[in-house]
């Protein structure tokens, strides 16, 4: 076993601790060096990762952001809504730059297939709601409605002929939701899919287990993020999954207690993109300083991210529901310039002192300005959660490691 797996054990989670878009994928990388198996649970394209590879940049939505190490096998597990284009394209992309996939990819037979006119009636009800959620319009919510209405389509079924099957939900569909199925079109993703990834669709759950009985270790990669939790979250402006390390071992299938760590990722301040309230969003220069600072622009649809304050409270209501063993504090770099720094703590925005000093690239806590140990300090001492990791740029080098 290597250190850090002695640290996080053989199955540990990475969790996202806000309202999505922490930066959960470098930390995700790092680790991802160390682990056997990078497993991703639940959710679909509705998630953006940023991934370079040689140089350019790509979003992700479906692959988790640990595929790049070419030696890890990855898992889509039973509770993702997998649009099948989507992922052919990322794989297309991925193949493009030498990276193989196929062979490493195991896709659970148990998880739902999103299809295009999912896409088309996440449009028209967003269109239809008098308070929209903002959603990525991804067809998330109406895939899993399906799912929830026992009416969904798996991708253990992608070796059926569905024509039938198909043209049967076209009078449904557009009678409740007034969307057309472009019945080739749904029917081309499928035969495409099957030709393609057909041979990767497996029972997840049976791999899953071998592989610890075997000795492989796995790290789970949550998608979204606690505050978007379709129970704990702050619903109705949520997404349709569960967010949380419970969902995700639910999602894939792994038992509760093989877990011996959970990485809870929080920015040093808060985003939030889609609908919903945000207590300590921030106004005026401050929100755009913070959007400029963090590049704060939605990679799923673009739009730009509200912006604000860290909520310490929230974090607190985060970690009970996951039981955090962890904090990964990201973009604490973007702090840099402010002179002081709101943060909500037991229901009041208090001001903390800045530290009007770079931090871009620090590696050693001992390194960082005073009051940016005292900014990390007072996160562990509000949450009694112990700061593992400090990002402090862009860069897979520039993050402390406190274990
Ligand atoms: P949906 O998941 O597309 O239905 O969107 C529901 C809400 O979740 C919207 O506010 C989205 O902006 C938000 N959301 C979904 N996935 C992500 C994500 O990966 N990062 C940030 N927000 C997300």
């Amino acid at each position: 076993m290597s250190s850090v797996q002695n640290t996080l054990g053989p199955v540990t989670s990475v969790i996202g601790a806000q309202w999505g878009d922490e930066g959960k994928g470098k930390i995700v990388d790092i680790l991802a060096a160390e682990y056997d198996i990078i497993a991703r649970a639940c959710g679909g394209a509705n998630a953006g990762h940023t991934i370079v590879v040689d140089g350019e940049k790509h979003i992700f939505h479906l692959m988790p952001s640990g595929c790049l190490h070419a030696d890890k096998q990855i898992v889509l597990g039973s509770g993702l809504v997998i649009h099948l284009p989507t992922l052919l394209k990322e794989i297309e992309t991925l193949e493009g730059h030498g990276i193989t996939i196929v062979d490493r990819l195991h896709i659970s037979k148990s998880a739902h297939i999103v299809f295009d006119y999912h896409k088309e009636i996440d449009g028209a009800l967003e269109e239809g709601r008098e308070n929209p959620i903002g959603t990525t319009k991804r067809g998330i919510g109406p895939a899993y409605m399906d799912k929830a209405a026992r009416t969904g389509i798996r991708m253990g079924q992608l070796s059926e002929d569905l024509s039938k099957e198909m043209k049967n939900r076209v009078a449904t569909v557009k009678n409740a939701c007034g969307v057309d199925i472009d019945v080739d079109l749904e029917l081309k993703s499928l035969s495409d899919a099957k030709e393609k990834i057909g041979q990767c669709v497996t029972d997840t759950v049976a791999y899953l287990a071998d592989a610890r009985k075997s000795g492989k270790t796995i790290l789970v990669e949550g998608a979204q993020a606690v505050l978007l939790d379709i129970d704990h979250g702050t619903y109705p402006f949520v997404t349709s999954s569960s967010t949380t390390l419970a969902g995700a071992l639910q999602g894939l299938g792994l038992p509760p207690m093989c877990v011996k760590s959970c990485i809870g990722v929080a920015k040093a301040y808060c985003t939030r993109v889609g609908e919903g309230d945000f207590d300590t969003q921030a106004s005026g220069e401050a929100e755009d300083r913070l959007r400029e600072r963090g590049g704060e622009y939605g990679s799923t649809t673009g739009r730009p991210r509200r912006t604000g304050w860290l909520n310490i409270d929230q974090l607190n209501t985060a970690n009970s529901t996951n039981g955090f063993t962890h904090w990964n504090v990201t973009k604490l770099d973007v702090l840099d310039e402010e002179e002081v720094i709101p943060v909500m703590i037991k229901g009041k925005l208090v001001e903390l002192e800045g530290w009007k000093e770079n931090t871009a690239g620090i590696t050693s806590f001992k390194d960082l300005p005073e009051n940016a140990q005292a900014y990390i300090k007072r996160i562990e001492e509000e949450t009694g959660v112990p700061v593992g990791f400090i990002g402090t740029g862009p860069g897979r080098e520039e993050m402390i490691t406190c274990t």
